[in-house]
């Protein structure tokens, strides 16, 4: 048995991969793993950012930039080989790497559909698909691999014109289940994050004053900060959130009760 602190929550040592690494919530929870001894590789299009977020997230541990686009299935085949060949395992996956596209219904376009539902749900499929052998490779019994998919509570909240993000949310908790009863096989548990208001360039369009009013209508008064996600990002990682699978755990202030 062992039941103190340090043996429940600690991480030092695994390797990670977080997609969308160099922005807003994926840099959170990288920052907070590179923190407490985690090798993170952050993922994204833009070289300039990445670098950029490497420099902070430097600042706090080790973290390596792999740059992709993750919307296409060869750019998800070349990351996974890339990996494969600086790691012999990866023992966390964050699939957060996504998108928004806002339109009045009558003119929504099947090109931001795609976007969104392309990135938000299908790569996470086929990323996690792919990067099977180096999940496998680092999950046993005693130390379970972790996948970790992010959602919204848009998948189940209504409003706004981002008509597909909500059912692409939607479709990420389905597939945070379906793939938790499959990959237990391989020691991997697989969960997700469902966000409130993070601080990031996603959000930031919709203006200061849609924040504010997000942030009075919290329970707690305001948005959600790196304290937040990395925290619950690093318990499901832990020894202490081994037990959690398939499930999608928001995290928003009470918001949305
Ligand atoms: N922030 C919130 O309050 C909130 C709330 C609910 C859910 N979420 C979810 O949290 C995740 C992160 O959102 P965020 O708000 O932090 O967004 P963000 O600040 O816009 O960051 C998105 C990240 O994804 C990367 N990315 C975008 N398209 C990509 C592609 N095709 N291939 C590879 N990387 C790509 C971006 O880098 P490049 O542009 O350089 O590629 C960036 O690093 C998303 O899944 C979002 O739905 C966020």
């Amino acid at each position: 048995m062992q039941i103190d602190i340090d043996s429940l929550f600690n991480v030092r040592g695994k390797v990670a991969l977080v997609t969308g690494g160099s922005s807003g919530v994926g840099q959170l929870i990288a920052t907070a793993f590179a923190a407490n001894g985690v090798k993170v590789y952050i993922a994204g299009r833009k070289p300039d950012r990445l670098a950029a977020a490497v420099a902070e997230i430097g600042a706090h541990g080790e973290c390596i930039a792999l740059t992709a686009d993750l919307s296409k299935m060869s750019e998800i085949e070349r990351i996974a080989a890339d990996l494969a060949a600086r790691e012999p395992k990866l023992d966390i996956l964050v699939n957060n790497a996504g998108a928004s596209w806002s339109q009045d219904f009558e003119d929504y376009t099947e090109a931001g559909w795609d976007r969104v539902a392309d990135l938000n749900l299908k790569t996470p499929f086929f990323l996690t698909q792919k990067l099977l052998p180096l999940l496998s490779a680092a999950g046993s019994a005693d130390n379970f691999a972790r996948v970790i998919n992010l959602s919204s509570v848009a998948a189940t909240v209504t409003g706004g014109n981002g008509f597909a993000y909500g059912p692409s949310k939607a479709g990420v908790e389905q597939l945070t289940r379906v793939l938790a009863r499959d990959l237990g096989r391989h020691h991997i548990t697989v969960n997700g994050i469902s966000p409130g208001w993070f601080p990031s360039r996603m959000n930031a369009p919709l203006g200061e004053e849609a924040a504010q009013a997000w942030a009075e209508n919290t329970p707690l008064g305001r948005l959600g900060t790196i304290e937040d996600m990395g925290g619950l990002a690093i318990f499901l990682c832990s020894r202490a959130g081994t037990y959690i699978n398939g499930r999608t755990i928001i995290t928003d202030g009470g918001e949305t009760l």
